[in-house]
């Protein structure tokens, strides 16, 4: 699924399609069904997979203990149906139990359906690094968004 969203017409994620192999996302999902500071969640639909949401913590660890990256997709043919919206309960949940109290993420800034389902549910845009990505040969702005958590 996310090769095929990292083909389309964004781009909107910071992979390339083929990049990520089945292997590696074993390996990923494993460690992170293991590690309980992390969480990803894969909804499907007959058994087919239409999205993906993880929550990894930041690598600088304990200064950023309190803080978690957020990283997420909806299949396009699933879009505008409230499956990104029911995800991000969930994640937003779940770090709350956790005593989490900042969710991060990076956008592109072009992706405005990504920004504006993100402001939607309270993130507000803190940032930009100019250049940060460079995808295809193409340079592009990181744009840094956030939102605090109440407890
Ligand atoms: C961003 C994304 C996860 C949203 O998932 P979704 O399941 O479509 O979101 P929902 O159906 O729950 O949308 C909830 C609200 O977000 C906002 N929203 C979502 N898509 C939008 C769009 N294309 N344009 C404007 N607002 C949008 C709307 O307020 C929407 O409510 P509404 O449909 O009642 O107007 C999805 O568009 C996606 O996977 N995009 C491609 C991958 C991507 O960009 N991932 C994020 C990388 S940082």
């Amino acid at each position: 699924m996310l090769d095929a969203i990292a083909t389309e017409q964004g781009p909107w994620l910071l992979m390339r399609s083929g990049e990520i192999k089945p292997r590696d996302w074993r390996n990923r999902i494993a460690q992170a069904t293991t590690d309980p500071a992390q969480l990803i969640v894969v909804p499907t639909i007959d058994g087919h997979v239409v999205g993906s949401l993880g929550l990894y913590p930041d690598p600088r660890s304990k200064v950023c203990a309190h803080v978690r990256i957020l990283g997420m997709s909806v299949a396009e043919e699933c879009r505008r149906l409230g499956v990104g919206s029911a995800l991000l309960a969930i994640a937003i949940g779940w770090a709350q139990s956790k005593g989490v109290t900042r969710v991060v993420l990076s956008v592109l800034p072009h992706n405005a359906p990504a920004i504006a389902f993100y402001e939607r549910h309270g993130f507000a845009v803190e940032g930009r690094r100019r250049s940060q990505f460079i995808l295809g040969g193409v340079a592009y702005d990181e744009v840094l968004m956030a939102r605090f958590l109440e407890h």
